[in-house]
């Protein structure tokens, strides 16, 4: 197991966040030629999968997810009056290849917040979880962008906002980097995508799933990597072949009527069938990218062989467990907490042999983005 525990993880349950944040906004003494700052934010793995999209970075069916609580992006951003070069920008230290789509990330948001062009920014980005290790850093550095630039909008239009409308608004800034990226504003899950069944939803911004049961609060995912070498696909690729896909509308159906249920089931739990909504999700995300034109398989045969047994475990003892995977081999491994001891003894004995190098993270879900400064 990598114990990311050893990078410094700083998080705060939500109603700490709540403190935190109303401390600092009252607290803020501006000086706007010279503003900083900076949040932390996690990634999220989503249960029901946001596949296609129209529009700006509009999904074509809901998704439901939930945020990580090791896995998180630091970004701080310092603005200063306009210089030659707009965005400097620097991870982990170093410059990198990735300041090219920040650039484009702040060209369009000056479409809608035109202070954007009267200043440079400085960016300065890090992760709390080693690269390549199969988790959607996009998903937590755009929600720490999104984070960065709300806190930024408001102060410097001067504009109100309580805590929700400020991380709806972060949510909606974060969705114009990377569409996953706006339910990772939010600790534990998240609801994004515009459905009748789903009071108050929009395709704009994904919104903070509450009233959950107990059980799910406590949800664990050990992810399991089978390759961290890069995505064969990227992920705008990805949803551009949704867009001629000839399993499209039914598509559109089944992840309606999968968020619909799962989200019930969050307050009212089966985990059979908990279970099963997740995997046909994983699976049918695949099953997409397989049938289309140009066509992906990008499972290994150890993914193959990891779902295997982990259905066979679960068949075998009636404990509760199960698989999802973005878009890639990656396995990430469900369960509850009070079956941790047992799960992590299943991995270690039954599945590290087909992972890469052994390798797996030990994470479960999270308290949502921390202010830093
Ligand atoms: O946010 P994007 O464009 O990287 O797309 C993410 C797509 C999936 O990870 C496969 C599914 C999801 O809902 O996160």
């Amino acid at each position: 197991m990598i114990n990311i525990d050893n990078y410094k993880t700083k998080l705060t349950s939500l109603l700490s966040f709540r403190m935190l944040f109303e401390k600092n906004r009252s607290s803020v003494s501006m000086n706007i030629d010279n503003l900083k700052v900076s949040w932390e934010c996690p990634s999220n793995i989503a249960l029901v999968k946001y596949w296609g999209k129209k529009e700006e970075q509009l999904p074509l069916n809901p998704s439901l997810s939930f945020s990580l609580k090791k896995a998180h992006t630091r970004t701080t951003v310092t603005i200063k009056p306009r210089e030659m070069k707009r965005l400097n920008f620097r991870f982990e230290g170093e410059e990198s290849s990735f300041a090219h789509r920040v650039d484009q990330y702040l060209d369009k948001l000056s479409i809608d917040l035109s202070w954007i062009n009267d200043y440079s920014f400085y960016f300065e980005s890090e992760n709390t979880f080693p690269h390549s290790a199969g988790i959607a850093s996009s998903a937590s550095a755009f929600g720490s962008f999104g984070l960065c630039m709300a806190d930024i909008n408001h102060k410097i239009t001067g504009k109100k906002a309580d805590n929700e409308q400020f991380l709806h608004e972060a949510s909606r800034l974060a969705r114009l980097g990377s569409g996953s990226a706006c339910r990772s504003v939010y600790p534990g899950f998240a609801w994004w995508g515009k459905s009748s069944a789903y009071k108050g939803s929009t395709d704009c911004f994904a919104l903070h799933v509450n009233k959950i049961h107990d059980i799910y609060s406590d949800m664990c995912d050990a992810v399991l990597i089978i390759s961290s070498d890069r995505k064969k696909i990227s992920s705008s690729a990805g949803h551009a072949l949704m867009n001629d896909h000839l399993y499209r509308e039914i598509r559109i159906r089944q992840a309606n009527s999968n968020a619909i249920e799962l989200y019930q089931l969050l307050k009212a739990p089966d985990h059979q069938r908990f279970f099963e909504i997740i995997e046909n999700e994983a699976l049918t995300l695949h099953a997409l990218m397989m049938s289309s034109m140009p066509s992906f398989i990008l499972l290994k045969e150890e993914s193959l062989k990891i779902m295997d047994k982990i259905r066979m475990y679960r068949e075998d003892t009636g404990i509760q467990i199960g698989f999802t995977m973005d878009a890639g081999p990656n396995i990430h491994l469900l369960y509850f907490r009070e079956d941790q001891r047992k799960v992590h003894q299943f991995i270690e004995s039954e599945l590290k042999d087909l992972l890469e190098e052994g390798k797996w993270l030990d994470d479960r879900i999270g308290e949502g983005p921390v202010r830093l400064i």
